[in-house]
């Protein structure tokens, strides 16, 4: 294992999470289980589970003057991840995401990005020193748009390989798509990144690839994961069979894992193989952040 450095741009939440035996059904009230609350968001749970599987961390991004502001920097800064690019929002409240989990372990989420929305291409060109330092950056897309593109264009500059998690799903512009080296939606996003109807998942790589999205990476849960290898050939590869408690942050948890492994000068076939031990570690236990492995729980799993 190499010291490698990671730089996330991405949102900080508190998730407020909800157990439930079943979703309930439009207009319909029923009685859940326990309630946690639970530091969260893609961003900030990309850069715990990074720097719990042995990376140097940075993260850029925002938060609110609020009680759940000084937590969630609290937790970043107990990890040992670097936040002082982080910006503290006067009247703005922290991100807060409200989750649901089933006794399947889905969940349903809905994000008031709050203070995330004030991640402005300013701030990120302040944070250009950390960023050319990094091995890889990390990427999604809880944060403005805009934001996402110029910290694009300050890692191209430095020759940075860019990973972005296109969660939640909007369509992008070929422009910024044409500049990503791996792009890993799940499969609802993928068919949502270049607004077009496709017939299945190997159209969907193929169309991206001719965009010039070098790598295309799709996850598909309990069905595994498709991809393009650099022979460009497209490569299945099964998932682990795990029982889920709960789902929320595995895809954060894989983009980190991916994030690090690839830093650490891995294949991209061994680094879907160890994102996705990680994962299914994570879907194993409560919470996002809280269900992230440290690296020696990881080490010696299947294909590690
Ligand atoms: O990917 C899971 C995350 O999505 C949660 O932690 C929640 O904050 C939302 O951003």
């Amino acid at each position: 294992m190499n010291d490698v450095n990671i730089v996330v741009v991405g949102s900080i939440n508190m998730d407020l999470v909800i157990f439930t035996n079943r979703f309930p059904n439009k207009g319909e009230t029923i009685i859940g289980e326990e309630f946690h609350r639970i530091p969260g968001g893609k961003g900030a749970n990309q850069a715990v589970a990074a720097k719990r599987l042995g990376a140097n961390v940075d993260i850029i991004g925002c938060i609110g003057d609020d009680i759940y502001g000084k937590e969630v920097i609290g937790i970043l800064d107990n990890e040992d991840i670097g936040t002082e690019c982080i910006s503290i929002i006067p009247n703005k409240n922290t991100g807060i995401a409200l989750i649901t989990v089933n006794k399947h372990g889905e969940n349903k989420i809905i994000l008031s990005q709050g203070a995330n929305s004030n991640l402005s291409p300013t701030q990120i060109r302040n944070s250009e020193h950390l960023i050319k330092k990094a091995n890889v950056l990390l990427l999604q897309l809880e944060i403005p748009i805009e934001s996402i593109v110029e910290s694009v264009k300050i890692a191209k500059r430095h020759n940075i390989p860019v990973i972005l998690n296109p969660a939640p799903a909007i369509k992008l512009e070929p422009a910024l798509l044409e500049q990503i080296d791996y792009l890993i939606p799940n499969e609802t996003e993928s068919k949502q990144l270049v607004g077009k109807d496709f017939g299945d998942t190997e159209e969907i790589i193929d169309t991206l690839k001719e965009i010039g999205v070098s790598h295309t990476i799709v996850t598909l849960g309990e069905k595994g994961v498709v991809f393009n290898d650099q022979t460009g050939k497209i490569i299945h590869i099964d998932a682990h069979k795990v029982k889920a408690i709960d789902t929320t942050g595995a895809g954060d948890a894989f983009n980190a894992a991916f994030g690090v492994s690839i830093a650490e000068g891995k294949t991209i076939t061994e680094s879907i193989h160890f994102a996705q031990t990680v994962a299914a570690y994570s879907v194993t236990k409560s919470g996002a952040q809280p269900s992230f492995p440290n690296r020696s729980e990881v080490t010696g799993k299947r294909n590690n």
